[in-house]
């Protein structure tokens, strides 16, 4: 049985997915523990809820980036984690954090990427008048939001959209597509290899699986 550490800053309910589709057996792994940077977040109730072990590791308690980084490497080493998913984490990662997981580092991100990196991608979608937009899951790089995207999925933009109507619909989606790609990870059959995603032994074209 593999182990998924999950990283969370906020509400955990792509955390809650990936839980739910260990115990339905989906994903042929275990949650063994859930990381937040916020004592608040809601996801560490989720977790304790399910029987999770869970650990608050405070950026603020640390000088800069590299040093809360290292302290995470540790905290996700205890774990001993085949899979580090990132699921509404906050933080910038430097390479610190990067290189001690590249391979077994997923992130998921609400654009098409390479669409709006970075935050407020729901309302920049709008702003702009595209007519689709969705979510991404990608293996983590250096490179802030630009490592090789694995899947991605589509909404349809509504005349009646605003920011967090997008955000319900995006957030449907990454519930199913979140849960799909860590049971390809721990099915062995999900790679990454010279800058890229392989699925089946494949290369996956730059927007990953649609
Ligand atoms: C999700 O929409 C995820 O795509 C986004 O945070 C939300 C977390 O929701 N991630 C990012 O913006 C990362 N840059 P959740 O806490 O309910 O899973």
């Amino acid at each position: 049985m593999k182990r998924l550490v999950v990283l969370i800053s906020g509400s955990g309910s792509n955390l809650q997915a990936i839980i739910d589709a260990c115990q339905a057996g989906t994903v042929n792994g275990q949650v063994v523990g859930v990381i937040s940077n916020k004592a608040s977040a809601y996801g560490l109730t989720r977790a304790e809820n399910a029987g999770v072990p869970t650990r608050v590791l405070s950026h603020k308690d640390f000088g800069d980036r590299e040093s809360y980084d290292a302290a995470l490497v540790a905290a996700v080493s205890d774990f001993s984690a085949d899979l580090v998913v990132l699921a509404g984490f906050m933080r910038i990662l430097t390479p610190v954090f990067v290189s001690a997981f590249e391979g077994k580092l997923l992130n998921i991100h609400p654009s098409l990427l390479p669409k709006y990196k970075g935050l407020d991608t729901h309302q920049r979608a709008l702003d702009a008048g595209d007519s689709e937009h969705g979510v991404s899951v990608h293996f983590v790089t250096a490179e802030l939001d630009g490592g090789p995207v694995i899947a991605q999925a589509k909404v349809a933009i509504e005349a009646a959209d605003n920011a967090d109507s997008l955000a319900e619909k995006v957030h449907r989606q990454e519930h199913v597509i979140y849960p799909m790609v860590c049971a390809w990870f721990v099915d062995g059959r999900l790679q990454m290899g010279e800058g890229k995603a392989w699925l089946d032994g494949q290369v996956l074209p730059p927007c990953g699986y649609v």
